[in-house]
């Protein structure tokens, strides 16, 4: 079986982050060419640290994100004081409608949340960023999807990228907060300043989580031990998180993947590539529009299957034949959190009908075009 997330870390990444130590987010910096980087435990904790050095510099409480998204996003939200306001999603783009999203921008407006979903970029130009609101980039899920030279989360005032166990490059969890800005820059390291540090049994939990994760993402692996290893993921949805500082151990895990970063961006974008080309061409299944000039690093390849009702059989079908597909979010945020006002059908028929299919490194090309064939079966049944 074939898992849905896999950061090729090899034990020898494991041996040398234990060896030697190394400045992640000096090595960040020079990647993303951005002139601050700020590393925390999780993508959570960095957007909560981003809002709360955001509400210093205006009493504006009110948050824009797409209708479709990560819920959990709600979390640091709420924590920080603030109130979100949702808009639609593009049944093109499969991202938030940056249109509909410069029109929702009121007074109140503190940020626009733009969400790079699946590793699609938003593009901050049609219509985002014509508004006075502050601009934040969630790259969690599109780590090194880039146009020409630029990485998304260089784009807006500010922006964040997850390392947790499902992401394009994983340090078991952690999550990193990139800036051009020298006075968000001081802000957010206030905040950080205030975290407290893991104890030496946090640190040695996330040490042997890495040899475990290391080990839980190849497929030979993976197919033994299935049963325990969902045990271990999540499967209800997070009511509160932690924050901490980032752990030295993790920064030097990810100055080692950061050296195969090309590769592993590479792997997941001919793969995305391939399915791009190969879905565009099955009636009844739709994909997403790729922005012109982008180089994009899919996180988990979506489809969306237009007749709702085959929707589980392509995603039972895909499982059978040993590739771990998943739907990601069953319900769009306005359905999950108590929300009035409007509705967002474009996030309900997504929420209905996507299908996601793994990309990372350990799926072979031929394995995916054996999904794309038993896809295309189920749907001319
Ligand atoms: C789009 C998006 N934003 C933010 C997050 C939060 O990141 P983390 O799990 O590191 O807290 C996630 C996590 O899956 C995500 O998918």
């Amino acid at each position: 079986m074939i898992p849905s997330a896999g950061t090729p870390i090899k034990f020898g990444d494991i041996l040398n982050s234990v060896i030697h130590s190394c400045d992640f987010e000096d090595r960040f910096k020079m990647m993303l060419g951005i002139k601050h980087a700020f590393a925390v435990n999780s993508g959570t904790t960095a957007l909560y640290i981003i809002l709360r050095a955001l509400r210093k510099l205006s009493d504006k409480d009110e948050i824009i994100l797409p209708a479709y998204t990560a819920p959990s996003l709600t979390l640091p939200i709420k924590k920080a004081g603030l109130k979100y306001r949702l808009v639609d999603i593009s049944p093109h783009t499969f991202n938030m409608d940056t249109e509909k999203t410069a029109a929702a921008v009121t007074d109140r407006t503190l940020a626009v949340l733009c969400v790079h979903l699946f590793g699609l970029p938003v593009e901050l130009g049609n219509g985002t960023r014509k508004t006075d609101a502050f601009v934040i980039e969630d790259a969690a899920s599109s780590f090194g999807t880039r146009k020409g030279l630029r990485f998304t989360g260089t784009f807006g005032d500010i922006g964040f990228i997850s390392f947790n166990r499902g992401k394009n490059l994983s340090t078991v969890t952690g999550g990193i907060i990139v800036t051009e800005d020298d006075k968000f820059a001081r802000l957010i390291r206030d905040e950080i300043e205030k975290l407290p540090s893991h104890n030496l049994s946090g640190k040695t939990k996330l040490f042997f989580k890495a040899i475990a994760l290391s080990y839980a993402v190849r497929p030979w692996f993976y197919t033994l031990f299935q049963k325990a290893i969902s045990k271990f993921k999540y499967t209800s949805l997070h009511e509160d998180f932690d924050s901490f500082r980032y752990v030295t151990f993790q920064g030097s895990l990810g100055c080692s993947l950061l050296k195969r970063a090309e590769d592993i961006f590479h792997d997941r974008e001919e793969k995305g590539r391939i399915l791009h080309d190969a879905f565009s061409n099955i009636k009844g299944i739709k994909c997403p529009e790729i922005p012109e000039g982008w180089s994009v690093v899919f996180n988990q390849f979506p489809v969306i299957v237009e007749n709702p009702e085959k929707r589980m059989r392509v995603f039972e079908e895909i499982n059978r034949m040993g590739v771990e597909s998943t739907i990601l979010y069953d319900k769009p945020i306005h359905k999950i959190y108590d929300y009035s006002g409007e509705g967002f059908p474009h996030a309900e028929y997504i929420s209905e009908r996507l299908v996601l299919i793994p990309v990372h490194h350990y799926v072979k090309n031929e394995t995916l075009y054996k999904v794309v064939e038993t896809v295309e079966r189920v749907i001319r049944s």
